[in-house]
């Protein structure tokens, strides 16, 4: 049977093998997907040993999607312009393929919640991976402008300079915001701690929608704080997750599974319906 996995440290919680096993049932695909948790500095054997006995595709999550950009043979655009990759595919040639889904995932799952980005201001914040993952894919749906904001400023300045060349895109201190947005999202890992990107409430109105890219059973930190302040839409990073996936599963497979009911199921299976 196919074989395919998600590397990651620490990755028992991972959702991915409910994920792809429901995707491979809904498509009748025969494949099994597993987890691996290699010592942090074992990732690059663990990978090719993966490969070499007959592996067909991976996932890549934290910390090693940016080693696995350094190890694949070759790159997708959308691959090469995030400096990360999270999917891999063992090609009929042999060629080992790096791809990222991540920025994909978001726009997908943005769109099936009915958020417009065409002509949008969109304040994006943080400037690590998973922002720099996500400039790409929302820039090509040509919003009217992309605000990052980032705790350390110069981060953010280089991912603005960086993707220039795509769309309207800037760089502003947390203090500089000047509303009205009309999308927030927050792809620091602030939540993580509990903790709040330090955004001032003036900036969250009624009819701004807002995205973590974090999720858990409750509301993340970011999500409550929004909510207390008038935020009538509010979206966490669960559906990224399904769509996230669902964009390795057509790149592995070459047929693109259905989300909404793996979303369902998902949540379910995490106690939040
Ligand atoms: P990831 O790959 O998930 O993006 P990362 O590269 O470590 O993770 O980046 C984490 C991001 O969250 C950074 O933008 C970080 O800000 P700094 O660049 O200033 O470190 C941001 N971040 C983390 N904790 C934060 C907090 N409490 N408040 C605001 N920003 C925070």
């Amino acid at each position: 049977m196919d074989r395919y996995l998600v590397f990651g440290h620490p990755v028992r919680h991972s959702k991915s093998p409910f994920i792809h096993t429901l995707f491979a049932r809904q498509t009748q695909q025969e494949l099994e997907y597993g987890l691996a948790e290699p010592a942090v500095d074992e990732f690059a054997q663990a990978l090719r040993t993966f490969f070499d006995q007959g592996g067909k595709g991976c996932n890549v999550t934290v910390p090693f999607k940016e080693q696995a950009f350094t190890m694949v043979d070759c790159l997708s655009p959308r691959a090469k312009r995030a400096g990360a990759v999270n999917t891999i595919k063992l090609t009929d040639d042999g060629v080992l393929l790096g791809d990222n889904t991540d920025g994909a995932g978001l726009v997908a799952d943005l769109k099936s919640h009915g958020v417009t980005l065409a002509d949008s201001r969109i304040l994006l914040l943080g400037a690590g991976g998973a922002a720099r993952g996500a400039l790409a894919p929302l820039l090509a749906e040509l919003p009217s402008e992309l605000v990052i904001a980032n705790r350390t400023h110069t981060k953010a300045q280089q991912l603005a300079a960086e993707f220039h060349d795509l769309g309207p895109v800037t760089a502003q201190t947390y203090e500089q915001l000047a509303g009205p947005f009309d999308l927030v999202i927050n792809s620091t890992s602030a939540s993580l701690q509990g903790e709040l990107p330090p955004l001032a409430p003036a900036l969250i109105h009624t009819d701004i929608a807002i995205y973590d890219m974090m999720y858990g059973a409750s509301d993340t930190a970011f999500i409550s704080w929004a909510k207390q302040h008038g935020a009538r839409q509010t979206m966490d990073g669960l559906g990224m997750l399904v769509e996230q996936a669902a964009e390795a599963f057509t790149v592995w497979r070459g047929i693109r599974p259905g989300t909404k009911q793996v979303l369902r199921e998902l949540k379910r299976n995490l106690g939040v319906i």
